[in-house]
């Protein structure tokens, strides 16, 4: 007969390894800094586990720290304009079902960009990395996402999307960038409704990461953006798939 403390222990590891097993999983793209990094500490606070991408790993000193005391979190290098490294990390996470997949991910450009002196090259960045990057991982997690119950593809877009809302000439590249992620993922939306997947943009607000540096308006903490967002991404249903969410509740104008 077992002594009582081995069988205690072996109850605890039982329950320990049932309850790891039955943690949903993010996968979140640029989770080195800014909202990424804050979406993956407050999912590992959850309990999830998470998968958390970042071009360089080798200089995600926050990430790394966060993972050193998170058995769950696992770090993945991936650059979302490498085709290649997209599909190798698919590859690597096969038949792994996916909760929600986060396309955080993004850059603005090249600032000062003005009519007369359009850099061309810096525009074909900005729309692999804003649009075709989030379409290749949606595509590519397809099945991870699918394979779970009720899987969700968010896709962080911004207030510069909105066609409705541009009344003066600026951000050229980041605002068509946005628009057209816009777009992939409402025709996304419905092309995979039927398999039970809800898609989702979502509208963080302004938010005061590097992205935003020397921008003189008010701005929201990392901390307080993000548990708004995951706040929207909890509440996501496929019945209200291809949506455009608002950080302050709500939906943004196309
Ligand atoms: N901050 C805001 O006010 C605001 C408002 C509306 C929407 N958003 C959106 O929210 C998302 C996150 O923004 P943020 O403010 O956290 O920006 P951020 O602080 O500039 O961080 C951007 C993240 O994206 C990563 N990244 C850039 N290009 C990449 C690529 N090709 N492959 C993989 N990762 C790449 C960066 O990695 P590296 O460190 O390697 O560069 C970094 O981790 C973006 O999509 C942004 O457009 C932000």
């Amino acid at each position: 007969m077992q002594p009582a403390r081995t069988l205690f222990a072996t109850a605890l590891l039982a329950m320990m390894t049932s309850a790891y097993a039955a943690a949903p999983t993010v996968l979140i793209t640029g989770a080195n800094r800014g909202i990424g990094l804050e979406l993956a500490r407050q999912y590992t606070a959850r309990g999830w586990q998470v998968i958390a991408t970042a071009r360089h790993p080798a200089q995600a000193t926050e990430l790394a720290a966060l993972a050193a005391g998170h058995p769950a979190v696992a770090i993945e290098a991936l650059d979302v304009t490498d085709a290649a490294a997209v599909a190798a990390l698919a590859a690597k996470y096969r038949g792994r079902p996916i909760d929600v997949l986060i396309n955080n991910a993004g850059i603005t450009g090249p600032r000062g960009q003005a009519l007369g002196s359009f850099d061309y090259d810096a525009y074909r960045q900005v729309l692999d990395t804003n649009a075709i990057g989030p379409l290749r991982m949606a595509e590519a997690f397809l099945p991870n996402v699918a394979a779970g119950a009720g899987g969700k593809i968010v896709t962080l877009s911004s207030s510069e999307a909105s066609i409705a809302l541009v009344d003066s000439p600026r951000a050229y590249w980041y605002r068509s960038s946005k628009a057209a992620v816009n777009m992939l993922m409402r025709n996304l939306a419905f092309d995979v409704r039927a398999r039970g997947v809800a898609v989702a943009l979502v509208n963080p607000g302004p938010v005061d990461t590097d992205m935003m540096k020397g921008v003189r308006m008010p701005l929201q903490k990392p901390a307080d953006a993000v548990a708004k967002v995951i706040g929207i991404i909890d509440r996501l249903t496929p019945q209200e798939t291809g949506r455009f969410w608002d950080y302050q509740g709500g939906e943004v104008p196309w």
